[in-house]
């Protein structure tokens, strides 16, 4: 996205618990803007929970579909996206990210994202076996890399949707 341009839509990335969601939806709340979690489109279209999927299809296939709704997603108009925590580690995912998409990463710490994630519910798929913060440290680290090709980083551990919310209207406003 050069600057300038107005975005026409909102990817959020971000590891596992970042806050893509509740950041997403606020902040779709507060453009008039859609918001489509890519989880929740994978789960209705499979009729399934992403721990099914993964449990009796195996990660390649959730990776499959995960990319396919993607890529339907990321041509979309007006809309606030947040992608699954493994999306943009995949190959070709940023070659998705094309046009006036401004693209966000919310940082967080592993110790963190595993306190969160726990809070939850039942953790997801990748975090089970192990000690918990230790895996969860080794993927970050592994997916670091592709979260930084975000024009922008947020600090989610300090911060809450509402002020990120906040902050993503404020970068969209300056870039202008
Ligand atoms: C995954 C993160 C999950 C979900 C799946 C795989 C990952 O999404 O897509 O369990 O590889 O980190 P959230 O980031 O919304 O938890």
């Amino acid at each position: 996205m050069a600057n300038g341009d107005t975005p026409e839509r909102i990817l959020l990335v971000g590891f596992m618990a970042s806050g893509k969601s509740s950041v997403g939806r606020e902040l779709a709340s507060r453009l008039g803007w859609a918001f489509e979690d890519f989880d929740t489109v994978i789960e209705a279209r499979a009729g399934r929970s992403v721990s099914e999927i993964f449990t009796e299809d195996g990660e390649a296939e959730f990776r499959r579909l995960e990319s396919g709704v993607a890529e339907e997603l990321l041509v979309r108009t007006e809309v606030v996206l947040a992608s699954g925590g493994g999306w943009p580690a995949q190959p070709g995912s940023w070659k998705m990210v094309t046009g006036n998409t401004m693209s966000v990463w919310l940082q967080v710490s592993p110790a963190e994202a595993v306190r969160r994630a726990s809070q939850e519910g039942p953790l997801r798929p990748l975090l089970g076996g192990g000690d918990v913060t230790d895996r969860a440290t080794a993927l970050l680290l592994v997916r670091e890399a592709s979260y930084r090709r975000a024009r922008y980083a947020l600090d989610s551990e300090q911060y809450g949707p509402l002020e990120l919310a906040g902050e993503v209207v404020k970068l969209m406003t300056e870039s202008r």
